[in-house]
């Protein structure tokens, strides 16, 4: 597969606009708080190295582990939940993931951190596709609505290939197995 078949949607430059903006948001509404960023990986690997980076408060990192997706297509459950959910209690917790999509994910995510004691927990999500939810979970951050269709790139996969695109791309439809 050659990354050449991949339609460029959002570049770079947006991409590092939009992040600049939400970072600015959230220091402006966890000013004085201290904040757990919990990167769901492996999508947000990229999102959440560039976003903690923009965002100029008291943070620690946690990394929550899950997969939902078999190629193209969310399988309905979500394996490999794995985290250690640390210091959670007393604190807000704000999730960050590359995508959300039927909810799944950051619906389970959201009620392990809430168990062990979050105050609050929130998500940002680089991209959001509505048309696509089952679940009742909505992001306080947005950083791009899209359409219901596949994209890769900026740690998006599709079988663990082009998460090093620096820019968000569409597969044609001829490359998807
Ligand atoms: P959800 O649990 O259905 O919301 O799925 C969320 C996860 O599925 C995301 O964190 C992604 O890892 C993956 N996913 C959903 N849509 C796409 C896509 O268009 N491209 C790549 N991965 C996606
Ligand atoms: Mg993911």
């Amino acid at each position: 597969m050659s990354t050449n078949a991949v339609t460029t949607l959002i570049d770079a430059q947006r991409i590092r606009a939009r992040v600049r903006e939400l970072g600015e948001q959230i220091t402006a509404d966890y000013a004085g708080q201290q904040l757990i960023m919990a990167a769901v990986l492996h999508g947000a690997l990229v999102f959440a190295a560039d976003l903690m980076r923009a965002t100029h408060l008291d943070v620690t990192l946690d990394i929550v582990m899950a997969s939902s997706y078999d190629g193209t297509r969310s399988s309905g459950t979500v394996k490999h939940l794995i985290g250690p959910y640390n210091g959670a209690a007393g604190h807000p917790v704000l999730l960050i993931d590359d995508i959300l999509d039927t909810g799944l994910t950051l619906a389970r995510v959201r009620d392990r951190f809430l168990e062990k004691g979050a105050t609050d927990v929130s998500a940002c999500v680089l991209l959001d596709k509505p048309a696509r939810r089952t679940q009742a979970i909505t992001a306080k951050y947005v950083g791009f609505e899209i359409d219901d269709l596949f994209v890769v790139g900026y740690g998006l996969d599709y079988n663990g290939r082009y998460r090093n695109l620096p820019y968000i791309g569409a597969l044609p439809a001829e490359e998807l197995a």
